[in-house]
């Protein structure tokens, strides 16, 4: 078997910069990058689809079983990956505060985490990743190279989700219901029985408040680098 190239792991919670960070961070070393919550965001969109109760395990797992999701690097720069649903383009649809108020209790169930990690691991079985989300270097890929706890403070991250629905033309609610919905799901994030929010044990800490995007990007180029040349 031919050992697999390094993954750097990059969680957090909601809003600390992740996309923009990994991205960013995949392309100064020529990595691939995957976006793990938009594939969460993509099986609460089929579930909205189907008017099925969303706290109904059996069927929500069937149509997690049964959703093909595709992730595409967006070809336009600052944009989220483009997502295909069955063969439908949803890269706009699983970004409103419909399905971003909903995914919480699809991604707290074991069976849909389960089906997902499975896609995930998949896709990283080869290495040369930067994967985001909540559980990948505890879960998805717990052997990771590198592994990055990114956060912020709520404030901090209710300012920049603001600005990123009215960058895509979303209608945006005012701060203090952002801060308001970032803590709630902060809550259910790091409180669900389920692979919950935590930072792993062997991971590097980054507040980025009061951190421009390029800081945060060049210190974890050269924790990569530092890592991968002492392998
Ligand atoms: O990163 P995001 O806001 O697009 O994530 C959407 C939701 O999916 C969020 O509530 C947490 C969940 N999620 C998860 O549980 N595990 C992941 N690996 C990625 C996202």
């Amino acid at each position: 078997i031919t050992p697999r190239k390094p993954i750097i792991a990059i969680d957090g919670p909601a809003g600390a910069g992740k996309s923009t960070v990994t991205k960013q961070v995949a392309n100064k070393l020529g990595l691939l990058f995957l976006d793990t919550g938009a594939m969460y965001r993509s099986i609460t969109l089929a579930v909205l689809q189907e008017g099925i109760d969303l706290r109904d395990q059996e069927k929500v797992k069937a149509i997690a079983a049964n959703s093909k999701i595709q992730l595409f690097a967006n070809p336009i720069v600052g944009q989220p990956m483009q997502v295909l649903l069955n063969g439908e383009d949803v890269t706009t649809e699983i970004r409103t505060p419909e399905v971003t108020a909903n995914v919480s209790t699809i991604a707290a169930q074991p069976s849909v985490r389960e089906i997902l990690v499975k896609q995930q691991q998949l896709i990283g079985q080869s290495g040369g990743v930067v994967m985001e989300g909540r559980d990948i270097g505890t879960h998805v890929f717990p052997d990771a190279e590198v592994k990055i706890f990114l956060t912020a403070s709520a404030k901090e991250r209710a300012k920049r989700r603001h600005a990123d629905l009215i960058a895509q033309g979303q209608v945006a609610p005012d701060l203090a219901t952002l801060e308001q919905e970032i803590a709630e799901r902060d809550r259910k994030d790091s409180t669900r029985e389920s692979s919950p929010l935590i930072q792993a044990e062997d991971a590097t800490l980054v507040d980025t408040d009061g951190l421009t995007i390029e800081e945060v990007v060049t210190a974890i180029v050269n924790l990569y680098e530092a890592k991968v040349q002492n392998l």
